[in-house]
């Protein structure tokens, strides 16, 4: 199968200036320590431990996944996912890979742009079934039949051959891996030689002036809003403590570049809460 490569990007309205790094962490102060064990959210916890702790989190949320993200963002994620697709600028007839897809909504952006009359194809590939089937029954739901693969796989592992996708994209996702160095392997590893690397990530610090009220809106806010729509309020404290323990923009790029893929950049979004970062299989 011929499958085209993407390359180009478009312009950034909310953040193209914005690439500075505001986090104080050090660049290897994440994750995995010399002890072998890992962060989940704010707890230490073994390897072994972390995916089944995460599987938990989202088979308790899947139902009211895409309503508490419009609830606790006001709507802004949508802007951010908007942006990550017109940053891919995905091309008719590409085969485009979504990791930690969840419930399809880049996959949704995309879909249009690849163009499935023109052989253009997507793999929303998500951990946690929950999150995919609540995916498919939304698509279903909305009219689209085809051009979306869904299935069920670890970021870690792909079930996909060498070399087989144009796209990778990653939105909400690496921070819930429990080996972000693998996961990135593994997009270099499926992505074809010119194939585009795209996530979208919160950060652990966002400007200073934002930041007391950050602190009071992740602290306070956010567990309340999780424990009133989904019942779940530890899901939205492991969301907290999975974002501040996540690697600052810079760190993230390193790692990017250290597993093999080349001309990491990022992009900056809405005072640096999330971020985009982009980067080729050369
Ligand atoms: C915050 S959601 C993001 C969903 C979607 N990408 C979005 O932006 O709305 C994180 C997703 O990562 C998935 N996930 C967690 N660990 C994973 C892993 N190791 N491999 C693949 N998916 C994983 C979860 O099941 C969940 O659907």
């Amino acid at each position: 199968m011929a499958w085209q490569f993407g390359r180009g990007y478009s312009s950034c309205p909310m953040s193209a200036a914005e690439t500075s790094d505001n986090s104080p962490q050090g660049k290897t102060d994440f994750g995995k320590t010399d002890f072998g064990g890992t962060d989940f959210g704010f707890r230490r916890v073994s390897e072994e431990e972390k995916a089944p702790l995460v599987r938990a989190v989202f088979d308790s949320v899947a139902a009211r996944y895409d309503l508490m993200n419009d609830l606790m963002s006001g709507g802004i994620h949508r802007l951010w996912k908007a942006e990550m697709v017109a940053w891919l600028n995905p091309r008719p007839g590409q085969r485009l890979l979504d990791v930690a897809g969840g419930t399809g909504d880049i996959a949704r952006r995309a879909l249009p742009r690849l163009a499935p009359d023109a052989g253009g194809r997507i793999v929303v590939c998500d951990a946690n079934w929950q999150m995919v089937e609540t995916g498919r029954a939304r698509a279903l739901d909305d009219g689209i039949l085809r051009g979306i693969e869904w299935l069920c796989g670890d970021a870690e592992q792909l079930p996909f051959a060498d070399r087989s996708f144009d796209l990778y994209t990653i939105a909400f996702g690496l921070r819930n891996v429990t080996r972000i160095e693998r996961a990135l392997a593994e997009a270099r590893r499926v992505l074809k030689p010119g194939g585009r690397f795209l996530c979208l990530e919160f950060t652990p610090a966002v400007t200073p002036l934002l930041q007391p009220l950050y602190d009071l809106y992740s602290f306070r806010v956010l567990p309340l809003l999780g424990q009133i729509v989904t019942g779940d309020r530890e899901a939205y404290t492991y969301l907290v403590g999975s974002i501040r323990r996540f690697p600052s923009q810079s760190a993230l790029s390193g790692l990017i570049e250290a597993a093999g893929l080349g001309r990491a950049r990022f992009r900056n979004l809405t005072g640096g809460i999330a971020a985009l970062h982009s980067a080729w299989r050369l």
